[in-house]
Order: C-alpha cells, then structure tokens, then sequence
C-alpha cells in the first residue's frame, strides 16, 4: 500500500512538471501564453493531491493546514489559467506579462509549500 502511495505522489509531482515545465517553456520561448499542457498538468495536480488528501495506509499523519493552503493555490492557479486561456482564444494575444509571471510564481509556490513545509 505504501508503495502505491509513492507511486501516487510520483504522478502527483509529474503534474507540477507539467505545469511549471510548460510554463517555463513559454518563458524561454518568449510567447507567454498559456498551453493545453498547464491545463493537463493542473488536472493531474489535482486529482492525485485529493487521492493523497485521504488518509491511507492506515495509521499515516496528514498536514491537513498545508494540503488546504495548496488546495486554495491550485485554485486560484487554475482560475489565472483559466481566465489567460479565455482571453488567448478571444482575442489572440499574449498573457499580459504580470499575469503569466504570477503563474509560474503560484505553481512554484505550491511546490515550495509542498517540499520545505
Ligand atoms: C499546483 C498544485 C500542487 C503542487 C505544485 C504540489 C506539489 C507537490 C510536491 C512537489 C509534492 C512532493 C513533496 C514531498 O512529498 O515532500 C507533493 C506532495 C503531496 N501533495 Fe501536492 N501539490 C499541489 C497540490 C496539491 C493538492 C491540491 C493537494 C490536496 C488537497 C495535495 C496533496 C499532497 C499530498 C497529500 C502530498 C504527499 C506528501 C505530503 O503529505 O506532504 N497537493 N505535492
């Protein structure tokens, strides 16, 4: 059972990959637009987080403070993508800079929490 619980935080930090991995792409390509992968990467963030939320192998101690500050991150990120995607497929343009650069701050805060919390 403690296998499959690292094997679901495995997947868990794969999404974070997904997430700040694309976003640092954009970056470095100097395009600053939100992808389909930040979207996919937020999905698996989530649905794995809530799958480690429950308390398994019997006997594990849960930080319940910190899952709930990443779980009010995860959704104020995903709102900030949500509404960059929103606004790329109406009118085509870039995220404005301070917005995209708060992405990639929120993503890597969360991971931050997650490690040195
Ligand atoms: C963008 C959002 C998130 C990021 C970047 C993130 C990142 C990470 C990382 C890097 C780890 C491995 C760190 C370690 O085990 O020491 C981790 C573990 C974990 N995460 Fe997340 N996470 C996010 C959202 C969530 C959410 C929403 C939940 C649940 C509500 C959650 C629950 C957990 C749990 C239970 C663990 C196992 C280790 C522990 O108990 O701290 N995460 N997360």
């Amino acid at each position: 059972m403690q296998l499959l619980r690292d094997a679901v935080v495995l997947v868990h930090i794969v999404g974070f990959a997904l997430t700040f991995g694309a976003w640092a792409a954009e970056a470095a390509a100097r395009r600053f637009r939100t992808t389909r992968l930040m979207d996919y990467g937020l999905l698996v963030s989530l649905a794995t987080g809530l799958a480690l939320a429950a308390p398994w192998p019997a006997g594990i101690v849960l930080n319940y403070p910190k899952l709930g500050v990443k779980l009010a991150i995860l959704v104020v990120l995903s709102g900030v993508v949500g509404m960059s995607n929103a606004r790329q497929r109406k009118r085509n343009v870039s995220v404005p800079r301070p917005l995209f650069f708060v992405i990639g701050a929120l993503s890597f805060s969360a991971a931050a929490i997650a490690v040195l919390w």
